[in-house]
């Protein structure tokens, strides 16, 4: 079993969609223990502990980044947590953090990498006039929303959309990619050579194909 955690700042979608699959069998080995949020009022907390998931809020208020993420460091390692997934969280990481858990932290971002780094991604891309849009699940690494690319979906864009419509849209695939990487990543299906990333056995996509890497059987 992979025991995974959570970090999430709000709304919670992806982290329920996390929660869903594994309800449904489709998360493999992989197993959320903890969710953490850094906003006492964050949906994603009432979520986890809906689903009988241990939700701790972990105050930011006084302590410096590194200082926030030793005391996270220790709420994961106390409970042995093998995959960290970032689902909405608000902050960037230390580079001690990152380095701690080297090629165990995965982020969503709704774009499609390396395009629309940072906020507001959904209406970078609106306002670049570009026709496909996106989500990708990556590797974290110091440099926000730059690591190696792990699973990636397209969706249209079109010509009466707005930051909200899109996002919308994007938001749906986001829920197909995310809980799927996490059964590559908790089933150790996945590895980083340089800037990439390989993936080992078939991908699962319940409800049609997505747009994704090729994979070696
Ligand atoms: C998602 O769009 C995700 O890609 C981005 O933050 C948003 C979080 O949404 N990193 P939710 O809290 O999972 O609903």
């Amino acid at each position: 079993m992979s025991k995974v955690a959570v970090l999430a700042s709000g709304r919670g979608s992806n982290l329920r969609s996390i929660l869903e699959a594994g309800r449904e069998g489709r998360l493999g080995s992989a197993e959320v223990c903890l969710v953490l949020s850094d906003n006492q009022g964050a949906r994603a907390l009432r979520i986890a502990r809906d689903h009988g998931v241990e939700a701790i809020f972990l105050d930011p208020e006084g302590l410096s980044r590194d200082a926030y993420d030793e005391r996270m460091a220790d709420e994961l390692r106390q409970r042995d947590i093998d995959v960290v997934v970032l689902a909405g969280f608000m902050r960037v990481l230390s580079p001690g953090f990152v380095r701690r858990f080297e090629d165990r932290i995965i982020n969503i971002h709704p774009a499609i990498l390396p395009s629309f780094r940072g906020l507001d991604a959904q209406r970078q891309a609106i306002e670049a006039g570009v026709r496909i849009a996106g989500a990708s699940t990556h590797f974290v690494v110091e440099e926000v929303d730059a690591g190696p690319i792990i699973l990636q979906s397209a969706v249209p864009v079109y010509e009466d959309d707005t930051a909200e419509t899109l996002a919308d849209r994007i938001l749906r695939t986001e829920h197909r990619i995310l809980p799927e990487t996490v059964r590559l990543m908790a089933e150790g299906r996945l590895s980083v050579e340089g800037d990439r990333v390989r993936i080992k056995g078939e991908l699962r996509f319940p409800g049609g194909p997505e747009l994704v890497p090729e994979v070696t059987p």
